[in-house]
């Protein structure tokens, strides 16, 4: 079966927020948006049926999140991931960055210190600083090719006693790393050594370019299983942001009780009843989707890093391993905070996101986001071209 990569539905007329709020970020409507991390791709066939049928069925009342669609995730975890998952330790969850308040909430106190490894998505700092907690902040480590990996001695040395929880964002947004093994066990170990508690944000597993293989954290033995909670969901994999679902491992019987005391005094019922038939329905039907859009994903960052290649002495990407986000290092183009951002709004016209956004560390970067349809892509990179074409020759 072939899917429809080459163009997509039309957003700007409604409520997306990635053309909604244009005019407020960037000043203007002109710009292709290319940051929230959503995709400007239509769902899978099998979720929009999902949702058709169950659209038509005239009652919305209340309904629970069935065992049958906690058992698809289950499956498509063993398979794809090798996690062996029970559907006892698993929870709905509205959001993923929900999840992450909760667990702030269930397994530090007031004060207390929970690792977070900048540039990161901005909710990981967010989430600790709005919850009266103490940010730990351990920046990624760029390697001698300029990739990242974590800081591993950084961390052992700002360790103390009130250090409770680390944030792990695997794969990484915005910087596109899949960890290896050998960079989680080493983090394990420090978590195990100082009884840190973990939470595995993992939206982004499935979003895996091979030959990388994304290693889920739970999976590193049981020792690690329990002091994880994994968040994960097809949020940003099926594109289904907007039916609000994702679900929460928490393998632990103390750590789940700790995380059911706060869920349940904030009452997140049990999500739609749009959100829970596309969930089974991706996770049931929807890999031969994926991975064609896997496919279509690699072949936008392709003609991405081609694009930038003209411009060695301006700006750089290292191909993403996971996710649909290109980091790009603009540093050398030798413009500041706002002029960068006035670049690729007014010469571009591009609406990226900032990599300061991420961490004081992104500063010089820009996120895109390069989930659109070939169509647009190939107008981003005409854009793209031309105005890297225009600076370089009059810098
Ligand atoms: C790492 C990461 N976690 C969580 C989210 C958001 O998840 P949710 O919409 O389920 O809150 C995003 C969205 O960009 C993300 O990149």
């Amino acid at each position: 079966m072939s899917y429809r990569f080459d163009s997509g539905a039309d957003r700007s007329g409604g409520n997306a927020e990635k053309y909604a709020l244009r005019q407020k970020l960037f000043g203007t409507e002109a710009v292709l948006p290319m940051w929230v991390a959503d995709m400007d791709i239509e769902t899978a066939p099998c979720v929009l049926e999902a949702v058709r049928r169950r659209a038509e069925h005239p009652v919305y009342g209340y309904e629970e999140m069935p065992d049958s669609a906690f058992e698809a995730q289950i499956a498509w975890m063993r398979r794809r991931h090798g996690l062996a998952l029970e559907r006892e330790w698993m929870r709905f969850s509205p959001s993923v960055v929900a999840t992450l308040n909760v667990a702030i909430q269930a397994y530090t106190k007031p004060g207390e210190k929970v690792i977070v490894q900048p540039p990161v998505y901005p909710p990981f700092f967010k989430s600790v600083e709005r919850n009266g907690r103490v940010v730990l902040s351990n920046p990624l480590m760029r390697t001698e090719g300029g990739d990242y990996t974590f800081d591993f001695d950084n961390l052992r040395s700002k360790i103390d006693t009130d250090t409770k929880l680390l944030l792990l964002c695997s794969p990484h947004n915005p910087v596109g790393r899949v960890w290896r093994e050998a960079e989680l066990r080493t983090l394990a170990e420090i978590c195990l050594e100082h009884g840190i508690r973990v939470v595995a944000d993992e939206i982004h597993s499935d979003l895996v370019f091979a030959p990388h293989r994304h290693i889920p954290f739970a999976s590193l033995g049981d020792a690690v299983r329990d002091i994880t909670l994994t968040a994960i969901g097809p949020g940003k994999s099926f594109n289904v942001a907007g039916l609000a679902i994702s679900t929460v491992a928490i393998p632990d019987t103390e750590m789940r009780e700790s995380f059911d005391a706060v869920y349940e005094s904030i009452h997140f019922a049990q999500g739609t009843i749009f959100g829970h038939v596309g969930f089974e329905a991706a996770f049931r039907e929807g890999e031969a989707w994926l991975e064609a859009l896997l496919a279509h994903l690699r072949s936008n960052l392709a003609k991405l890093a081609r694009v930038v290649a003209r411009y060695p002495g301006l700006i750089h990407m290292h191909l993403p391993e996971g996710t649909y986000l290109a980091w790009l290092e603009c540093s050398q183009m030798g413009l500041e905070g706002r002029a960068l951002r006035r670049f690729f709004v007014e010469e571009a016209q591009l609406g990226l996101s900032p990599g300061i956004s991420f961490g004081k560390e992104g500063a010089g970067f820009m996120r895109m986001n390069v989930a659109v349809p070939t169509d647009t892509m190939e107008e981003a990179l005409r854009r793209l071209d031309s105005a890297l074409g225009r600076f370089s020759g009059s810098a």
